[in-house]
């Protein structure tokens, strides 16, 4: 059979999807079911600003676990506040960084200064530069500006918290002139809040918004909001709904529980059949681990591949439940040496672990007495090794290419 056909055959082939798209992460739904007094809580602390810009700014974090609709609340908000900006002539504008993508201080002020400036130059600043440049911009164009500072855990973790002390000071020096920078800091955890100093801790502590994970009954209500939108109307049955919302309410991860139905989505195209059943479910369940969701690999660098890929493979040889440091670290090195790569040192590899353990792909405790003294164990206990491994060397491979 030519490519050809096999491409038109799929082409003219019976779908579950109106439209696919809306089930993908970037895809920011107009409405967010059981957000709405969480989005209140947003406006309200935004109010002021929105009210007088130029007479105050606000600091705000919103915390919460993995795919729970923190970006999703931010960006809605984002998109609510630049449209009454527009109906009532300000210059008020929202914008969004991703601190995992941006994961300096240079990279997220050439992100915000790019936003206003596209033509500037991808190097040959320095941050003090470009902070100066902002300030300008702000200045001259009087311009109000309020960032959201999104997985900004990345930031707080390399212990760089600069640009939030350049943020919030510039913001305390201009507290009898006119306050133009807002910041909203999107943190999976808390904890490395924690280690600001009391000044810069004390402006974020008040203003906060946490969001809990969702319940099964919320989870149907989403997957219902959305499948309307993604689904022809029959493809879905209110049967197969509740399932998904019970695979994924133990996390209460809406992400997780969009991915399954797009996946069960797709086993019933490859079906042929114009709606989904439950045994498609269980087919993407089989499929997607919560930990092993398609886009996790792209978000580790090489490193952390090889560390995860050490982890798995010292879990498999033992078959334990926990591995030590010491152990993935003899392991790492013979990765490196495989892919030929030159290893990071000791301290960069706990690092590693530390994100590994941050992005909930792997845990860590600390031992008790008798294995080696006191050491830290890490262990893999969600995801099946095999599905892991053979996975990740399928997309170091690709990868590769
Ligand atoms: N209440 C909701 N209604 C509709 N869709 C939702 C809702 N909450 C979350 N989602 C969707 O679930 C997915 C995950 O949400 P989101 O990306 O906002 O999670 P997050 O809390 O930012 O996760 P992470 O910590 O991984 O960044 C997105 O596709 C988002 O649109
Ligand atoms: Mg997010």
């Amino acid at each position: 059979m030519l490519l050809t056909d096999i491409l038109e055959e799929e082409l003219n082939s019976p779908t579950v999807f109106r439209d696919e798209s809306k089930l993908s992460a970037a895809y920011v739904p107009s409405s967010l079911p059981h957000r709405a007094s969480s989005l209140r809580d947003l406006v309200r602390l935004f109010l002021g600003v929105m009210k007088k810009p130029g007479e105050m700014s606000q600091q705000v974090t919103i915390s919460g676990s993995i795919g729970i609709g923190k970006t999703a609340l931010c960006k809605c908000f984002g998109k609510v506040l630049e449209e009454y900006a527009k109906t009532n002539n300000m210059n008020l504008h929202y914008i969004h960084v991703n601190c995992r993508r941006k994961k300096s201080r240079f990279l997220i002020l050439r992100e915000v200064v790019h936003h206003f400036n596209p033509t500037i130059p991808h190097r040959g600043y320095s941050p003090e530069e470009l902070l100066h440049m902002l300030h300008h911009l702000l200045e001259s164009q009087n311009i109000h500006l309020v960032l959201a500072l999104d997985e900004f855990d990345f930031i707080l973790r390399k212990k760089d918290a600069s640009l939030l002390y350049d943020l919030i000071r510039w913001t305390d020096e201009h507290i009898d002139g006119i306050q133009r920078v807002s910041l909203i800091l999107i943190v999976r955890d808390r904890v490395y809040l924690k280690e600001l100093d009391v000044g810069t801790l004390s402006s974020l502590q008040n203003n906060h918004i946490y969001l809990a994970p969702y319940s099964a009954e919320q989870l149907v209500d989403i997957l219902q909001e959305r499948a309307t939108d993604a689904l022809f109307d029959f493809a879905i049955n209110p049967e197969v709904l509740n399932l998904i919302a019970d695979i994924a309410s133990e996390r209460g991860d809406a992400r997780f529980a969009l991915e399954l139905l797009w996946r069960a989505g797709k086993y019933a195209d490859r079906d042929r059949v114009t709606s989904i059943f439950p045994e498609h479910v269980r087919l993407a369940k089989g499929d997607i681990h919560p930990d092993l969701r398609k886009d996790i690999f792209q978000e580790l660098s090489l490193h952390h591949q090889f560390v995860l890929l050490a982890i798995i493979r010292q879990l498999k040889k033992h078959d334990a439940a926990y591995t030590t440091t010491g152990d993935v670290e003899t392991t790492y090195n013979i990765i490196c040496e495989e892919y030929h790569e030159t290893p990071r040192k000791h301290t960069q590899l706990w690092e590693y672990i530390k994100e590994l353990e941050q992005l909930c792909l792997i845990t860590t405790k600390l031992s008790g007495k008798g294995i080696r003294g006191k050491t830290t164990l890490i262990g893999l206990p969600d995801a099946p090794l095999f599905l892991l491994e053979k996975k990740l060397q399928n997309y170091l491979k690709e990868c590769e290419k």
